[in-house]
């Protein structure tokens, strides 16, 4: 199968469910990619209608090369994807693509005739998609859990680091870093714990408030204990990261709880890991114990407690687009960022929140 899709969240949804599923996939995105994926005659082409490609050629071509395609759009998109939905063999939403993907992805265009669980579509005949059946909180939390898992793999570097004796990648500049995500951590956690009023979700945020204050003095305490007075250090001397102003953006507390602890705390349990076996490598068993008996254990409650949250939140299509979105931005920033850091200055072992 061929996979015409521009977003990075849902392109490592359907990698890892083609894996699973037996299917053989191949991405493309630009003309030459698509031209030589043609060559190889993919079964079917799964076609992001709402993904700004250049669908005139691309329909062309795959007409010439007598592919079928799956087209998927939204609901909100429906009216302006419209021109394209006679060209595809069969045309479902992206609530049906995600909700069905491992049946979609072994059927193609085939529908289930005379199924009673025939999945919701719109053929070829250019009308307006059908609405989804709802997803259960569960359901959803569980798919949001898996997509967000396949994306972190990415900031998974192959190896681990080699730290520096000269130069930037040092325990004690990290521990810089991971300074400034902790008290970052701190004050999104303080700013909505005042705005929100549902009492659950108020203790949760007031838990993880204390927990991220108290991880910054540990680790100031452990700069000291390396020879490094922080007393003077303002963390954010430059201001508040992309990261907690991208977070600080998000209105309703189902995006907040999708992004900042959902989804940022399964980002830190990924970096911190990264981060022990790094302080292992750089024969500081200390730092590597306060990683590994408290903090990593505390970012990992507070993604737990995202996770109550989300299944009491999450359960409406509304809610649930609203808080993919906001976990799907927070992960393609994280992702921005460790390039950047990559970049910069060589890093990509910063410890999280
Ligand atoms: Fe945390
Ligand atoms: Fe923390």
């Amino acid at each position: 199968m061929l996979a015409l899709v521009r977003d990075l969240f849902f392109v490592a949804r359907i990698r890892e469910t083609a894996r699973l599923a037996g299917v053989p996939l191949r991405l493309a995105r630009s003309p030459d990619e698509i031209a030589a994926a043609l060559a190889e005659r993919p079964r079917f082409a799964l076609v992001d209608l709402t993904g700004g490609f250049e669908y005139e050629p691309l329909f062309s071509a795959l007409v010439a090369a007598g592919i079928p395609v799956l087209g998927f759009t939204t609901h909100a998109l429906a009216r302006q994807t419209q021109p394209w939905h006679a060209r595809c063999e069969r045309v479902v939403t992206k609530e049906t693509l995600t909700a069905d993907l491992p049946a979609l992805l072994r059927q193609g265009v085939e529908e289930r005739r005379g199924s009673p669980a025939a999945l919701p579509s719109v053929g070829g005949s250019g009308g307006r998609p059908e609405p989804p059946s709802p997803m259960t909180a569960e359901e959803f939390v569980r798919q949001l859990d898996a997509a967000n898992q396949a994306l972190l793999s990415r900031l998974a570097p192959e190896d681990t680091l080699k730290p520096e004796v000269q130069g930037d990648l040092t325990v004690v500049n990290l521990l810089k870093v991971a300074l400034k995500n902790e008290i970052e951590a701190t004050e999104i956690a303080a700013r909505w714990l005042v705005t929100v009023d549902d009492v659950d979700v108020k203790l949760a945020l007031a838990r993880q408030v204390g927990d991220e204050a108290k991880h910054y003095r540990m680790i100031a305490e452990r700069l000291r204990g390396l020879g490094v007075d922080v007393r003077g250090f303002d963390p954010l001397a430059k201001g508040y990261g992309p990261l907690f102003q991208y977070l600080d953006t998000l209105p309703t507390t189902v995006e907040r709880v999708a992004a900042g602890q959902f989804t940022r705390e399964a980002i830190a349990v990924v970096k911190n890991r990264q981060f022990i076996e790094f302080c292992e490598a750089a024969g500081d068993r200390e730092t590597a114990a306060l990683y590994r008996d408290v903090i990593e254990p505390d970012e990992r409650y507070h993604h737990e407690l995202g996770r109550t949250l989300l299944l009491r939140l999450a359960s409406t299509p509304a809610a649930q687009e609203a808080a993919a979105r906001a976990a799907r931005r927070t992960l393609e920033l994280a992702d921005e960022l460790q390039q950047k850091a990559l970049a910069t200055a060589g890093i990509h072992h910063a410890p999280g929140c």
